[in-house]
């Protein structure tokens, strides 16, 4: 598969990195404005913009910020190229929309680099709810107290906005987390949250907290932050009729269901940068978000992370944001 990348900054340098090591894969292009290199393919031509590329390619990967991440999609899919987007899909719901669509009539594959969804705790722990196995759950508490300091939110102009990065660490750094919780448990019927912004210059919220009424009854709580120093593992606790399990970042660390055997996988072993860096130094997981896209493209088939749910995540994270508006 050859890939164009829109995008050379932070994230993309991951995708070289792991594309690097996968035999078969290839970036040929990389889009950027300012004519600027990848610095982990220093050797990749450069375009500036998607349309202007003259070399061969089979697919893109949009890696741009936040709320240009729908745009580049769009491109895409009237090239007729597959497209994997870098999370959250979309910051506002209509963009969303108009870029499934776009993926749809075109025929080509969407794919949402929501890597934690590859995790083997949380693929045991959602067939699980899945099946009903866990009984009924009547509370679900993430905590996702990350930290970023202010140099980091000076680095680009567009950090910490609500127009291009589309908020704060509900929708930027603990997108990943509430991804796993709406993939895990589904939307709310209620949202009520507050937020502020507490420790940084910026324009979006850098903590705040959600409290979430589920139609089963579950009543669910999200606390997102970059205030948090010095930054802590993500934590999610959940509670049902039958027992709780406790997960620290990917893995369960906590089983306590008597007739439900701990599924967690010990062996499973991947570098958390995320509660104190936007690098991803592991490029495992997003190795296997190329490879489950590969493989949707060749034999068809749903991606681990596809457009719809990933919808469904930034459009919880919305909710979050509007109920704290009012
Ligand atoms: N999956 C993960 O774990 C993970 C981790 C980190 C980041 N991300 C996601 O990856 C995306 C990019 O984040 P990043 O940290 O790589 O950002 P970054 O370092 O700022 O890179 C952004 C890239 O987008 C290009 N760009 C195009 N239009 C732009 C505009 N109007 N403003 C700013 N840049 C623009 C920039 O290149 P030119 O200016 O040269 O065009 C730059 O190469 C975000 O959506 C973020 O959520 C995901």
């Amino acid at each position: 598969m050859k890939y164009a990348i829109i995008g050379t900054g932070n994230i993309s340098n991951t995708y070289a990195r792991a594309i690097a090591e996968m035999p078969g894969s290839e970036i040929s292009a990389c889009v950027s404005r300012s004519g600027n290199r990848l610095k982990a393919g220093p050797d990749i031509p450069v375009f500036p913009d998607l349309d202007s590329i003259t070399t061969d390619f089979d697919a893109v990967i949009v890696a741009t910020p936040n709320g240009l991440h729908c745009e580049g999609i769009i491109a895409a899919a009237k090239r007729g190229k597959h497209v994997i987007t870098e999370k959250p899909l979309g910051i506002r719901v209509d963009e969303m929309e108009q870029a499934i669509a776009a993926c749809e009539a075109a025929n080509v594959t969407l794919a949402v680099a929501y890597q934690r969804r590859t995790a083997p705790d949380n693929r045991a722990v959602k067939a699980l709810i899945e099946k009903g196995a866990l009984g009924n759950i009547f509370a679900a508490d993430l905590a996702a107290k990350f930290y970023r300091d202010q140099a980091y939110y000076d680095s680009a102009d567009y950090r910490g906005g609500l127009s291009i990065d589309g908020g704060g660490p509900f929708m930027q750094q603990a997108a990943h987390n509430i991804d796993i919780y709406a993939w895990f448990f589904g939307l709310p019927e209620q949202v009520v949250s507050l937020m502020g912004t507490f420790t940084h210059k910026m324009e979006a919220e850098d903590h705040g907290a959600a409290l979430l009424k589920y139609s089963n009854g579950m009543i669910g709580t999200i606390i997102a932050s970059t205030s948090t120093k010095p930054g802590y593992a993500a934590r999610l606790e959940v509670h049902s009729d039958k027992g709780s399990f406790t997960m620290t970042d990917d893995a369960i660390t906590q089983w306590h269901f008597d007739d439900v055997p701990n599924p967690g996988n010990s062996d499973f072993q991947y570098r958390h940068d995320g509660a104190t860096s936007a690098v991803v130094s592991d490029t495992s997981a997003h190795q296997k978000i190329i490879a489950d896209f590969e493989r949707v493209v060749e034999q068809g088939g749903t991606p681990i992370a596809d457009a719809h749910s990933a919808k469904a995540t930034s459009t919880l994270i919305l909710e979050i944001y509007g109920s704290a508006l009012t």
